[in-house]
Order: C-alpha cells, then structure tokens, then sequence
C-alpha cells in the first residue's frame, strides 16, 4: 500500500472543509428503535440463493479469458519470451509480455519505487512475465503453457532473518534493508534498572494468507475511450484512483463497478497488476477481457500477513508496575515494499500504561510476494509478543494476569504526541466484565491444580486494542425518499460482507421509517455512487454510518418543511412517527408521508450526508479483552478450544447480528493464525511457496472452532466519536485472540510456545524437549 493510502486508512482526523448537511449536527441518539437490534443481512437471499452477482460471475458474450504467466523461480531474470507458439493456437486471441509495444508501463509501489508492469527482474515466484487473452480459460491456459522463457535464476533470501546477512541475495541492488523506524520515550534503561523482574524473549510469527473466497481479479471493457472494470474489491474509488493513474488516464474514463465481492481482509484495498493487464488486453482485442487468478497466483502474489520476529523485553516491579518495554522487530514487506513492519510495534506502545517504551523495527526485502495489509496490520503479531510477555511477567511476579492487566489499563494514548485522551475506553471494563463473564477465577485456580496424564487444560487471556476504527472524513451519501415512500441509499463504499449494507439500512430505517425492504441500496460503483473510501481499518461503520444519518437528517429535514404548508404550522412543530408525520402541538393535525403535497409534486427529496471530522485532540479507538480455554494432548501436540469468549468495546453496537458474526469470524481467523496457518517457503533449495493450496495451507475449519464461543459487547455509545457513536470491530476483534491461546497452552502444559503456528508437529517437539529437560 502507498503511503498516502495508509494515512488514508489510519488516519484519526483528515481535514475536511465545513460542508452543507455535514453530520456535526446531528445530536446522538438517545434511544433507538431499529439499530442496535438484530436485523439479518439484507441481502441474505441474494448471498445465499447465487442470485448476487459478485464480479467473478460477470459474463459478457464476446467476452475473453485472460490468464497470466507467472515466474516460476523465487529470483531470476528473464533473459527471452518467446511467444510464438502461444499467439498460434486456437482461440487465442491476444499475447502480450514486455516486449510488446505498450506494455512498458510503471507500477508504482511507493513514490520512488516503481517497476515495470513485465519486469524481467522477477524478484518472487509469481512475478508476471506474460499473459494472454482467449476465446476460453482453458484455451488461455494452454496458451500459457506454451510460451517459452528463459531465465537465468539468481540465489534467493527467504527469511527475513537472513536478509541482511552479509552473503544473503540481493532482492534490490540498493541493499534489502528498507527502512528501520524507531520510537522512544522515558527512559528504558532506567525503567529496567528499577525494575523487580526483567524479562527477554524472542517472539515469531510466521506469514499468514489471505484467502477471501472469491479470487482476486476483474472484467476489464472498453466503450471508446471509456474503461469499465468489474473487480473484487474493498473499494471502487481505489482502484479507479490506481488505474487512472497507472494508464496516465482521466478519472472519468475509468468506472469501477464494486457489486458484491467475497472478501479481502486487507488484500483487496488496491488495484492489482492484474487490472492493467487486463484493461491492456481488452484494449488490444477490442472485447471485454475476465481476468482472475487462481488460488495458487493469489497466495503467491496478491498479499500476506508479513512475518515477523519480535525480541521484547520487560520490566516490572512486584506490585505488578510496568516499568519499561523495548522492542526489536525484524519483518518483511516481501519483494517490495509493503509495509512489512507498519504497526508491528503499536500494542506495545501503546496498550499498557509504561513510562519508558523503545522500540525499533526494520523492514527488509525477501524473495517472497508482497505483503498486503491483513486484518488489523500489525496488532495480532504485537499481541502475540506482548500478551505472552504480559503473562510470563505476572507468573514471574506471581500475580493474576488479568490483575496485572487490570494494574496498567491507560485512559489516554501515550504514543501519540501530548498523550491525547480517548473518547471512550473499554478496556477495563472489557477485561473485568470478560473475567466475570468466562468464570477466570475459579478456572484458573481449578486448572493450576498439578495435572497428571498427558490430556492437559489450561485457561489464557489478552487484551488489545486498534490503532484506528474512529472512521474519518471523506465520505459523501446520498438518500432519495420517493412519494409513495420508499427510498434509495447512494453509498460509495464497498459491503465486503461484513454487513455494511444492513448497518447503513438500519440507520435509514431508524431516521426515516423507511423498511429495509422499501430501500434500495446502490452497489459501489465510480459511476453512479458517491465517493467513499475503501472498506478497510475497521472504519467503514464509524465512517459511513454517520453520513448516511445525516442524509437521512436531511431528507426529514426537507420532508418535515414540505409537510409544514399542508398542515400549516412550523415545520419545528413536526415529527416524523412511521409513515407519519404529526404536530406536536396539536397531534390531531397529521399528515402521511405519501400525502404530502411537495413531495408528489416534486416525486423525489434528495438529501446530501457528508461525514464530518472527528473530535480534536482526542483518541477513538476500539478495545478488546478475550479468554478461552483449551485441551491440550502433550502426546500428539493437538490443542482443541474448549471455549471462547470475547468481550468487544466497539462503541453501539449497530446491528447485534452482524457483531457477533464479526466476531466469531475475527475469533475464528485469530484461531488460525495461532493454530494452523502459515506460509512455507523451501529456504534450502528453490525459495518457492509449497503450501500453495487449500490442501496444505491449513485454514482453520469447523472443527478447530469451539462450539462454545461467547460475544459480549459492552455495547456503549461514543457519544464524542461521531453521530452514531459507533466505533470499528472487524479488525480490534483478531487481535487478541492467538495470544490468548498461547497463553491458554502455557497455563495448560507450563510450556511457553514462541512462534506462530503452534501446529501439533511444533508443540509435540517442544513437549518432547520439556519433558527431556523435567528428567
Ligand atoms: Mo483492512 S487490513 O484495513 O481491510
């Protein structure tokens, strides 16, 4: 991700001019009769019937099938392509590799790093060297297979610990260090120096995939100079941004249409090389191009999880005060940068109340695809560190994890310059309320209790907190209420499943009446809906939520004028009850809205919502604390969760149904980052990716997810945060998770596990080891 993109995300506070209809306004709600409730998703039927047409179902009659040639090789150069044969066979209707006239095109990766978008420098297994259109997918593949390139392979780096050794690959000429960012405040080694226990510990997580359900990719098409794109993405307003850019073309030529699309998690908030690939193509063979890859192309190439190794040390004293944390990473953007370290260190300053935190971390290039931002950035890696830290500190000190927790909870942000408070903070309440709620005293004093036979229990907790999630400026949302009552919602923003549509007809509902089933929501789409950001950083609620209100606000607005001539009173004398408005001065006096002599009249009220900034000077942030308990067999090395419960402070809770499936599926990724999932790339031999599938990339599934699994929001209100009082929950609920079952592990079998994934061959090797070193 750029970098102006990622201030865009993490943004708390982008400028934004005074502007007509802006939610600042709107007073908060004092009690709600339709959001807060349980309202299933509104486009439920469409999802679950195949009738939603998400963009890897777009056909058009003429349409081709593009794939693409990637690098076989971790490192290497293309020295020839040889395209003949390909261009030969039947139905292929286009060939195109960096030979071809224009296709020289750059592909920025930051400001002052671009590549080529046929780089014969192939800098990871999946660079694209060629791709071809045809008249079917299997004709395109074939073609694939029929070109011939020769290479000469280079060594590779794999591991980000190697990278900057002094015999490692070269990733870049320039050296594979690409930045090392440091932080500071107090002083650390005086905070160690008056500490009772210090600690050290090297933590590490290994790269995690990506994988929405829907592969990455587009239908490219061409009207004349115009360029229409079908792509899977968290936001349409993105990629149009990126292609228009990259083709050195005029915002309005380039319409992305968003419709539905089957997740992203981080990977789908840019356009890919894939969409100029496939604009190039249409272009070429004057018809509409389909462009998506296959399972194995995205987990080679369009983002991961970086990996990451986090040395940390601690200090506390005995009455369980922090006194000092220091941090060294070291993590991978992979071959580009990527934003390999971005958050990596954030929990660590800013979680715990502690007066002298360092922390330093260094992004290097590997020989690997580059990482994308992926739920929450940064945050489950720290807490990984941090959350196990925090444990072996209360063992260490003999205190209760959640009572030295509780010890250190901050009410203001202390790594953000003059420790600006937060609007709202859960984070005790989260943790006390969870404790109660899970039963932490009586389960960890039952299962400290000496354990024999090798089927173990234990209990573990964390907490965390997301360094974004207050939602900010820009968005703009348009709500047309028609006469007979009914009403249209223009959003720009992307539902990338995770109920965003619902959230925002609730909002309607609960302003305007207006049933979700009389709304007609707009897919995003550059060429008919307003501008939004991507849906990422667990900003889309708190974002567009408020804008959508104060559309709304304004459609009552105008509609309670209109109202006022045929009743003739003030229009400050009206309420809207229903599909009513009556005067409250005289309730006898009322009027339907489909009655209304304006609105007949006119056929249409257009209210204009812009989402307006966010308090100055303060912090909106969302926090979590969640406990689980698990079975561990210290023969075989299997963990089963035995429960799960989480306790989210993601200010109102919106829409209940859409929270806890937020959370449970946050639950159920944290599950595998900590259980079952990473990246393997062979370091000996070839640097290549061999878990490439779903057989050997192991995602969690039904079974390794409790049955018992608990959400329990705190469901309050943050009045300050925006009209809504709505803060971010997709991403804050993975945090904490996969620290809590490692300490769940740790309490179980008194073996502290130390990377990422704690699979049943890494655990049983380590309780072969302990229960060597007990002889
Ligand atoms: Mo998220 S990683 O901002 O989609």
């Amino acid at each position: 991700m750029k970098k102006d993109d990622q201030e865009l995300y993490f943004a708390q506070n982008a400028p934004l001019p005074e502007t007509p209809g802006s939610e600042a306004g709107a007073k908060p709600w004092q009690k709600t009769d339709v959001v807060g409730s349980s309202l299933p998703h509104v486009d439920a039927y469409e999802r679950v019937s195949g009738k939603a047409v998400y963009p890897s179902d777009v056909v058009f009659p003429d349409m081709l099938y593009a794939a693409t040639l990637r690098c076989p090789h971790a490192h290497a150069v293309v020295k020839t392509v040889d395209t003949g044969e390909a261009e030969r066979m039947t139905g292929v209707r286009a060939v195109i590799s960096g030979k071809t006239t224009g296709t020289d095109i750059l592909w920025p990766y930051t400001p002052d790093m671009n590549t080529k978008l046929f780089d014969p420098h192939c800098r990871f297994e999946g660079e694209i060297v060629a791709a071809v259109a045809a008249e079917t997918l299997y004709q395109a593949w074939d073609a694939v297979r029929a070109i011939t390139v020769a290479y000469d392979v280079l060594s590779f780096v794999s591991d980000e610990r190697r990278s900057l050794d002094a015999e490692a690959a070269l990733v870049h000429p320039e050296g594979n260090k690409i930045k090392t960012e440091k932080y500071g405040r107090g002083d650390v080694a005086k905070g160690f120096a008056g500490a009772d226990v210090v600690l050290e510990q090297t933590y590490r997580n290994e790269s995690e995939l990506h994988t929405p359900l829907e592969l990455h990719g587009c239908v490219a098409k061409w009207d004349g100079d115009s360029l229409t794109i079908w792509e899977s993405t968290q936001g349409v307003f993105a990629v149009q941004a990126r292609v228009a850019e990259v083709l050195h073309l005029p915002l309005a030529k380039v319409r992305v249409i968003g419709h539905y699309m089957g997740g992203g998690f981080g990977s789908k908030l840019q356009a890919d090389k894939t969409t100029i690939i496939a604009a190039l193509l249409a272009k070429k063979t004057a018809r509409p191009v389909k462009l998506f890859l296959s399972r194995e192309e995205t987990y080679l190439a369009v983002g991961n999880r970086p990996p990451g190794t986090l040395k940390l040390k601690a200090g506390v004293k005995t009455d369980g005060t922090l006194t000092a944390l220091e941090l060294t990473a070291v993590g991978s953007s992979g071959a580009y940068p990527a934003g390999g370290t971005a958050l990596l260190d954030w929990l660590v300053r800013d979680l715990y109340l502690c007066p002298n935190v360092r922390t330093e971390t260094t992004d290097v290039y590997i020989n690997a695809g580059p990482s994308r931002p992926f739920r929450a950035p940064g945050h489950p890696q720290g807490a990984w560190a941090l959350e196990q830290m925090l444990d072996s500190l209360a063992e260490a000190i003999k205190m209760d994890p959640v009572e030295l927790r509780l010890g250190n909870v901050p009410m203001v942000s202390q790594a953000r310059p003059n420790n600006p408070p937060y609007t709202t903070t859960g984070l005790r309440e989260c943790i006390e309320k969870g404790a109660q709620a899970f039963g932490w005293k009586e389960a960890r004093a039952k299962l400290s209790e000496k354990k024999s036979g090798h089927i173990k229990r234990g209990v573990g907790m964390a907490g965390g907190l997301w360094i974004a999630g207050g939602g900010n400026p820009p968005s703009t949302v348009i709500v047309k209420l028609f006469s007979d009552g009914s009403a249209n919602l223009n959003m720009g923003a992307s539902d990338i499943g995770t109920g965003t549509k619902t959230v925002m007809a609730m909002v309607v509902a609960e302003e305007l009446g207006v049933k979700p089933e009389a709304l007609q929501i707009e897919h995003a789409d550059t060429g008919t809906t307003q501008y939004a950001t991507p849906s990422g950083g667990s900003k889309t609620v708190p974002t567009e939520a408020p804008a959508v209100r104060a559309a709304a606000l304004s459609v009552k607005e105008q509609l309670l004028k209109l109202a006022a001539e045929d009743l003739k009173t003030d229009p400050s004398d009206l309420v809207l009850k229903g599909s009513e408005i009556i005067s409250l001065s005289d309730p006898s006096k009322k009027i339907k809205i489909t009655g209304v002599t304006g609105l007949k009249k006119r056929g249409v009220i257009v209210g204009v919502g812009y989402r307006g900034p966010n308090p100055e000077g303060k912090v909106v942030n969302p926090f979590a604390a969640q406990f689980c308990e698990v079975e561990v067999n210290t023969k075989t090395g299997e963990v089963r969760i035995i429960r799960f419960l989480a306790v989210q402070d993601s200010g109102r809770v919106m829409d209940r149904l859409t929270f806890d499936n937020q959370t449970f599926g946050g639950i159920t990724m944290g599950i595998g980052f900590a259980l079952t999932e990473g990246r393997v790339l062979d370091g000996r031999q070839t640097g290549k990716l061999v878990n490439k599938n779903w057989h050997d990339y192991k995602l969690p599934t039904m079974l390794d997810v409790p049955l018992d699994m608990t959400c329990l929001p705190l469901d309050r209100p943050d009045p300050e945060a925006n009209s809504t009082g709505a803060k971010g929950l997709g991403e804050p609920v993975t945090i904490p998770t996969a620290a809590a079952i490692a300490n769940a592990v740790h309490h179980a079998t008194g073996v502290r596990v130390t990377g990422t994934p704690m699979s049943p061959l890494r655990l049983a090797e380590l309780f072969a080891q302990a229960a060597k070193q007990a002889l």
